[in-house]
């Protein structure tokens, strides 16, 4: 492999490199760097700014994420397996490219998008199901040096809307319907309806996937198939700057609206190869398979580009964990022989909870390591991770990393080094992590727990929310300033190994996904019923956390209206956010537990949801001590 000394070997090996890049990352950093393809070499790797949030790498040098991804694969492995896709129904035909096949379709895509008017630094919105032409949409605009922005083909036309409108984005690629197990969803009409308030938009280009008819609007809207018979099969790609942007990719904060995180070319690149290599421990011959959806930032570095940057076989799937089985994620195992298998702990507790058969009627001989990302995992789901799936020979790496970090940060390196279950473990070379005390004291020794930070910056970290810089310094940097801040509590045991405990601010993780509070309050506010809400998060068996909304309507609700207001409640918060965001359990209350300056008590609330209502804390501050007495007693 052209990068091979950066792959760490041993446990020894890992010392000794986590070594050299504290003591010296600008030397460890270029080494790093050097094997790939640049059109032009850096001048300075690292400008560190840990106190405004301008943090830059390999400033100066000329490259195209792309070259990297692909052509620079084309003489050595021009015939390996690039990508494999397994579609939602088994029945149906799977499709697999080599690198030589994907460069091809991806040159043939970015010359679909610059026929269509997409140049260099546009902002391209990405809303499509888990087809090929995903991934291959998202590495043409890395060829042509367009900005992509997937969205997650689950949210919202509203939610695109606010998405496209944040990125002004010019051009909306999609596709005219998609499958998620038995259901069949019209993708084209969701976008349409995003569209009628999304004035930037000029060209949307449909690639065609159920055989659907769709709407297409004149002079706006083009079919891939059509486009790509007159498109060239060659593409040149685009000089980009290390600091120019590769894309954005909306996250959820504590604050009401979703921030655009903006990851750029060269430190992303190294930071998505560098972790994805040693994580995993990738051998040549493997078959590696992400489940996450490209819409995540997980299905970002850790599906398409940490896998082709080391010239991995990538597997993408099109469908869910259940359809048409509940082994479908093992038979996909067997059939693709899958040497690496990374997923989410939501993912394997809903798994956990169906017939064991499921998963001993395969033979899963081809695992080697598996992985999970996301949130934490609780001690009995990695029990039977380990003991069904990994067959108590696979290692499991818990990967601890966020949308805003661009890559793994604390993790084991495949088997070399220590497992605990529930522990994520040590940093990964480059990452400097430090727990804070609350007055953003730094914490020394082990067994010991607070805000996660870290210290120095490293290549994958995010460069700014787009559009608003000064949100990036506050939510990041303006916390602790000379830290980049978490938003995680976690826990340094004994040994030194980490263990995520969960968020500290006001962002709950449902089945993975992110949410702040506020944004599903602000979606429940715009239901007619509605005067005010608060929603906070709670243990749920399978999703890790539920969501709990207490909810204040106009009018008193009578019991017979109940369910009606519910279901109107969801319904709104499905068109504003989308399904994954719908509340668990809706309380009507007639108040909030609020201070006497008008704060809302989430505290209260989170442990009346959690059912811990003999233990409040101090109540003494409320406005109106009774009304807690009526929230617990009308607790769902
Ligand atoms: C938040 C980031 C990282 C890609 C998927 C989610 C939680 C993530 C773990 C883990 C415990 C985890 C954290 C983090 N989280 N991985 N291995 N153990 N918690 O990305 O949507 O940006 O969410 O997910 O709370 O802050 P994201």
């Amino acid at each position: 492999m052209p990068t091979q000394h950066s792959r760490i070997r041993t446990f020894e090996e890992y010392t000794d490199a986590y070594k050299r890049s504290v003591e010296n990352p600008e030397q460890f950093w270029a080494d790093v760097a050097e094997p790939f393809t640049w059109r032009r070499k850096w001048d300075t790797v690292v400008k560190a700014d840990l106190v405004g949030g301008h943090n830059e790498w390999f400033s100066g040098a000329k490259l195209n994420i792309t070259e990297n991804c692909l052509d620079r694969h084309l003489a050595t492995r021009g015939n390996k397996l690039a990508l494999i896709w397994e579609p939602n129904d088994p029945k149906t035909r799977q499709i697999r490219y080599t690198y030589r096949e994907l460069h091809q379709e991806v040159c043939r895509f970015a010359n679909v998008l610059h026929n269509n008017g997409v140049e260099k630094g546009d902002r391209v919105c990405i809303y499509m199901p888990m087809i090929p032409q995903l991934a291959i949409a998202v590495l043409a605009c890395a060829r042509i040096g367009a900005v992509h922005s997937v969205v997650f083909a689950g949210f919202s036309a509203t939610a695109i809307a606010d998405r496209v409108n944040d990125a002004q984005a010019t051009t909306v690629l999609t596709s005219d319907g998609l499958n998620r197990g038995a259901r069949q969803i019209p993708v084209k009409r969701v976008v349409d309806e995003a569209l009628e308030t999304c004035p930037s938009v000029r060209r949307v280009i449909v690639v065609e996937h159920l055989g659907w008819p769709v709407h297409m609007e004149e002079g706006r809207d083009v079919w891939y198939h059509e486009e790509a018979l007159e498109a060239e099969k060659s593409c040149p790609a685009e000089e980009m700057d290390a600091e120019d942007m590769l894309f954005i990719l909306y996250t959820s904060g504590s604050t009401g609206k979703p921030k655009g995180v903006v990851h750029t070319q060269a430190g992303y690149m190294v930071w998505a190869d560098y972790t994805f290599r040693n994580v995993f421990q990738v051998q040549e011959n493997d078959i590696y398979w992400c489940t996450a959806d490209i819409g995540w930032v997980t299905g970002h570095s850790y599906l398409l580009y940490g896998p082709l940057l080391s010239g991995a076989s990538t597997l993408m799937f099109e469908g869910v964990p259940t359809y048409p089985s509940a082994g479908r994620f093992w038979e996909v195992i067997d059939k693709h022989g899958v040497n690496i298998f990374y997923t989410a702990p939501t993912a394997i507790r809903s798994l956990m909870a169906t017939p064991l058969d499921n998963v001993l009627s395969y033979s899963l001989d081809s695992l080697r390591i598996l992985g999970t990302v996301g949130e934490p995992i609780n001690v009995e789901a990695w029990d039977w991770y380990h003991t069904h799936v990994g067959k108590e020979r696979c290692p499991i790496v818990d990967t601890w990393w966020q949308t805003e970090t661009g890559g793994i940060m604390i993790s084991a390196l495949g088997s070399i080094s220590p497992l605990k279950p529930a522990h994520a473990g040590q940093p990964l070379p480059g990452v400097q992590p430090v727990l804070l005390t609350q007055e953003g004291k730094e914490i020394e020794g082990n067994e010991e727990e607070g805000y996660l930070a870290i210290k120095y910056p490293w290549p994958g970290m995010i460069r700014t929310t787009y559009g608003d810089h000064e949100r990036c310094r506050q939510t990041y940097f303006g916390a602790y300033p000379g830290y980049y801040f978490t938003g995680d509590g976690a826990r340094r045991d004994k040994d030194g190994l980490y263990r995520i405990i969960g968020r500290v601010d006001d962002v709950i993780n449902v089945s993975g996904h992110r949410f702040g509070t506020a944004e599903i309050e602000n979606a429940i506010n715009e239901n007619a019923y509605v005067v005010e809400s608060a929603v906070v998060g709670y243990p749920h068996d399978v999703k890790g956390q539920g969501i709990y909304a207490f909810v204040i309507c106009g009018e008193p609700v009578k019991p017979n209206q109940l369910s009606h207001v519910e279901a109107s409640i969801i319904e709104t918060v499905v068109a504003e956010i989308g399904k994954i965001a719908k509340p668990d359990k809706i309380q009507i209350v007639s108040g909030l537990p609020k201070t006497r300056s008008g704060k809302i008590m989430r505290r209260i609330l989170r442990k009346v949801a959690e059912g811990e209502i003999s233990n409040l804390g101090d109540t003494t501050t409320l406005l109106d001590p009774g009304i807690v007495e009526e929230i617990i007693a009308g607790k769902k």
